[in-house]
């Protein structure tokens, strides 16, 4: 079937974070909302019609994962990703987030260090912070318009006895990058050198733009599916993050069991009855909608980098090889970071992600922009902005 992703589907009153959060978060009426990463678009229709059917069923007791839960997870890695997965390495999570913390807790100690490539989705510094373990910051480098690792940097931090982890972020949140399998076995060899571990968050890996392909980081060789796990979910694919539907994957027995251990130790026993019942139709049914969603989105992000090469062209995109999240540079106009927000807030009337919550330095001048919505909101958005740039 054909789908519509122009429908601008009102989300206010269903307790949508992005649409009914922002006026308290951002502290203003009348924002348009462009930040968090959720679609405006209605999930696949088999997964809204297999959510239906259970919600008709009526009774909603105790859930867990059964087969063809794991056969839809292992079907959709090697179809999408030629990823053979075995069906007992699948650990399921309440969230990616909730499972990063846990990862943190069962894989180091307090006080040690956890590596990270900032700028990055900023809940990766809250969960380090805040399980009183330290961030060994190992920035992106910005060459000619393109982030890169910058493994001569990694070679000397990773050194530190206490760094323990590495959490990578594979397809990169928000600079859209998609690594290279090169780029992946540069920064895993340097990690096994030094005995650390490797979580892989690839909750992105789905929403591959044109002539780019994801590589599962664990996929490239025995020893680093031995010293890696790895984070996957079909709540950014399909839009299911209400949901609560995530998994990892860990091959190595030992470690699957300590991960395993720790979500016991707080309580999680199993999934909720829809994220199970959405995950497998997604994976089984929504190959599809995917195809159609991200030729809409590549069509948006046409439109977005031809409005800002013509209308706004002090600001510049950081071109994206994957997601619907938009790195805009806007350093050119010298402004400090509070100054920035007040034009995007208060003057243009948009809701984006300020850049410096992905990292004070690295971040700074820059702002994340959602534009998985319909083609008339990110036009409203993008003329708002105009228009508080030329008052400026
Ligand atoms: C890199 C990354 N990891 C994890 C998440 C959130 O995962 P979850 O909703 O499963 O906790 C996001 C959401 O934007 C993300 O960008």
């Amino acid at each position: 079937m054909k789908y519509n992703f122009d429908k601008a589907v009102v989300r206010c009153q269903t307790g949508s974070v992005k649409w009914d959060l922002a006026e308290d978060l951002f502290g203003m009426k009348g924002l348009l909302p462009m930040w968090v990463a959720d679609m405006d678009f209605e999930a696949p229709k088999p997964v809204v019609d297999a959510l239906e059917a259970r919600v008709k069923h009526g009774i909603y007791g105790y859930t867990a994962c059964m087969p063809s839960y794991y056969e839809a997870i292992m079907d959709w890695e090697k179809k999408r990703h030629g990823w053979n997965i075995n069906r007992e390495w699948i650990v399921f999570s309440p969230g990616v987030v909730p499972a990063l913390s846990m990862l943190i807790q069962a894989f180091s100690s307090p006080g040690d260090k956890v590596i990270l490539q900032l700028p990055v989705y900023y809940p990766f510094m809250d969960a380090v912070v805040n399980n009183k373990r330290r961030v060994l910051n190992n920035p992106l480098k910005l060459i000619n318009g393109k982030y890169r690792m910058d493994f001569e940097d990694l070679e000397k931090k990773a050194v530190d006895p206490r760094a323990k982890l590495l959490i990578l972020c594979s397809p990169h949140n928000p600079v859209g990058r998609v690594w290279t399998e090169k780029e992946l076995a540069t920064l895993g060899n340097i990690c096994i050198e030094n005995n650390i571990l490797i979580v892989s968050d690839e909750i992105h890996c789905d929403l591959i733009l044109k002539g780019y392909r994801h590589v599962p980081f664990a996929s490239i060789s025995g020893e680093f599916l031995a010293n890696s796990v790895t984070c996957t979910s079909p709540s950014k694919t399909f839009n299911l993050a209400g949901l609560h539907v995530s998994n990892v994957i860990i091959a190595d027995t030992k470690k699957r069991h300590n991960f395993s251990s720790k979500l016991k130790a707080n309580g999680i026993i199993g999934p909720n009855a829809f994220g199970t019942v959405a995950l497998e139709a997604a994976y089984r049914h929504g190959e599809e909608w995917l195809e159609q969603v991200l030729e809409y989105i590549q069509s948006n992000l046409e439109f977005l980098k031809k409005f800002v090469t013509g209308k706004i062209p002090q600001v510049r995109v950081i071109e994206p090889e994957a997601t619907y999240l938009v790195w805009l540079d806007f350093r050119e106009l010298g402004l400090g970071k509070k100054e920035l927000q007040d034009l995007i807030r208060r003057k243009a009337g948009v809701a984006l992600d300020d850049g410096y919550i992905f990292g004070d330095a690295e971040g700074a001048g820059f702002e994340r922009i959602n534009i998985a919505c319909p083609g008339s909101i990110l036009e409203e958005g993008l003329k708002r902005i105009e228009k508080a740039l030329i008052n400026l």
